[in-house]
């Protein structure tokens, strides 16, 4: 590896959330995913940048601040703090908390706009935009949004309207961008997301309105105060901003380009179609992965404020706790795909997996250590089959929890784990401690035993790590070991490294089961 590519700071991102929505299950799941490979990452030794942040323009935010009569950054203010306390409820890890009212934003994307005009001044361009307005509503829509031409919202006729506007000449990079997919396959991600956005590059790429006049909350045009930026062009650029374009350039070349955009399905045309050429206009790397995960029903049924079924986390997380539910997101779904959530499915995971199989390991480990050897860990014998044994399964779990992070797949990282979980449960029961505890002669045999289990926990408090941080922090304490966020290297998941000759510590359970 050159010394420059050892100095890239691994940089993670999720989406900037719309602070005209309250958060809930589907942006938690967004925050949670980058949570578990920043914290993953950190524990394998490499230093991390993880950012997150909301997205706060619009004539949406605008509107619903005069109607409370405040002023739109009043209500931006307040309504940022349920996403900065939610991702403090959620133990969340982020580096950053971006927000695109803050004047380092403003600047990136002035910075940003005149380096796409300055690359070629066709770049941008005055234009007109026409779409569908709904007056009483002041709100446009697409042609495709309309219902028999009329509001989606109110019901009333819409009028077509034309606008003035900046465009960005996206259709300028179109052939760039298809031949850019062909080499680079591995940029979007899933494997289907790839198809799908091919797919769209088939036809014309029209040219994007990147700016209104008809509301005033948002960045000005450089040289043109009567229009702001239009989302996209704001918004993306979150991603340079956080990253020190253009106040720090030293700093943004050990972070860009980001190593991967987490984003949900909805937003991946703006993710790898906009943002890549932006990116193209603008002479910028493009970010190594984008990966869009699927969405959440509830019960079966699509989230909505009219259905009334939108799950605040913070309510799951009061009842089940944080660990258990980052858990079940992660586990329930394999990421790409959709999913449901519902409290049966919570409950039976949380009951079998997390109680029966990981609770009850470690209690009934630490409870045999306790009695059979007085709290004290006992020492290897590295040249046991049992050590042997163990440690050769470690190797694989290790290689295939990397192989998995590395591709998102986060229920395949749970699986492999549980390797660990069940062997430990079935060789317990196999070798039967509590058999050669009355017999003394076997004593070396049952040391074996132990340090075997013990060290497999120890590994498991690792490995869960990313996934259930404090949990696995209470395993390292009742196993008398340092703390998971304590250590950071790519050997803290090798076989062998438990500290022996110190206690145990009984606790209590750590997942309780439920009725
Ligand atoms: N502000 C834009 C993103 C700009 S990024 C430069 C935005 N914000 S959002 O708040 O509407 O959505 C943010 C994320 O939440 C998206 O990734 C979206 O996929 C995710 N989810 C919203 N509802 C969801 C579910 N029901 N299920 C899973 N994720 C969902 O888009």
């Amino acid at each position: 590896m050159s010394v420059e590519e050892n100095s890239k700071i691994y940089y993670i991102t999720t989406p900037i959330y719309y602070v005209n929505d309250v958060p809930h299950i589907g942006h938690a799941y967004t925050t949670i995913a980058a949570d578990v490979v920043a914290r993953y990452q950190r524990l394998s030794g490499k230093e991390v940048f993880f950012l997150t942040g909301t997205d706060e323009h619009g004539l949406k935010i605008e509107k619903s601040a005069t109607a409370k009569g405040l002023t739109p950054k009043e209500l931006v203010d307040d309504v940022v703090k349920r996403y900065i306390h939610l991702w403090q409820v959620l133990n969340i890890s982020h580096d950053d908390f971006i927000r695109t009212s803050e004047a380092r934003h403003h600047r990136a994307v002035h910075a940003f706009y005149e380096r796409v005009k300055a690359q070629d001044s066709e770049n941008i361009y005055l234009g007109h935009y026409e779409d569908w307005y709904c007056v009483p509503c002041e709100t446009f829509w697409t042609e495709a949004q309309l219902e028999n031409g009329n509001c989606p919202e109110c019901k009333r006729p819409a009028e077509r309207v034309r606008e003035e506007s900046y465009f960005f000449k996206m259709s300028a990079f179109q052939q760039r961008l298809l031949d850019y997919l062909e080499e680079q396959p591995d940029f979007i991600r899933p494997q289907g997301k790839l198809n799908e956005i091919s797919g769209f590059l088939r036809e014309d790429l029209r040219d994007l309105s990147i700016s209104r006049s008809s509301f005033s909350w948002g960045i000005p045009v450089p040289d043109d105060d009567s229009h702001v930026i239009y989302v996209w062009f704001d918004a993306l650029i979150n991603y340079l901003t956080a990253a020190g374009f253009p106040d720090d350039m030293e700093r943004f070349a050990k972070l860009w380009p980001a190593d991967i955009h987490l984003i949900g399905k909805d937003i991946l045309r703006f993710h790898t179609v906009y943002w890549p050429t932006f990116l193209f206009a603008a002479d910028l790397p493009l970010p190594n992965k984008v990966f869009a995960h699927g969405w959440w029903t509830v019960e079966g049924e699509k989230m909505s404020k009219s259905l009334g079924n939108v799950v605040d986390p913070e309510t799951v997380v009061a009842e089940f706790g944080v660990d258990a539910f980052r858990y079940f997101l992660l586990r329930e779904v394999p990421f790409g795909l959709d999913g449901d959530f519902s409290q049966t499915a919570l409950k039976g995971r949380i009951n079998s997996e997390l109680a029966n199989d990981l609770g009850n390991l470690l209690s009934r480990t630490v409870s045999m250590v306790k009695k059979y050897r007085q709290r004290i860990i006992p020492a290897p014998d590295c040249d046991s089959a049992h050590y042997q044994e163990f440690a050769g399964l470690n190797d694989e779990v290790r290689r295939e929890v990397a192989m998995a992070v590395n591709d998102l797949a986060f229920h395949k990282m749970l699986a492999a784990a549980w390797r660990l979980v069940e062997k430990c449960n079935r060789f317990i029961d196999e070798q039967a401690p509590w058999a050669l505890a009355k017999d003394e002669s076997k004593a070396a045999e049952l040391d074996q035993v132990l340090y075997c289990v013990l060290e497999s926990l120890r590994l498991l408090s690792l490995y869960l790590n990313p996934i259930m941080p404090e949990k696995t922090r209470q395993m390292a304490v009742q196993l008398g070991q340092k703390s998971p966020t304590e250590q950071s290297g790519p050997e803290v998941f090798t076989w062998g490294r438990l500290a022996t000759g110190v206690e145990v510590v009984k606790g209590k359970s750590l997942f309780p089961r439920l009725e």
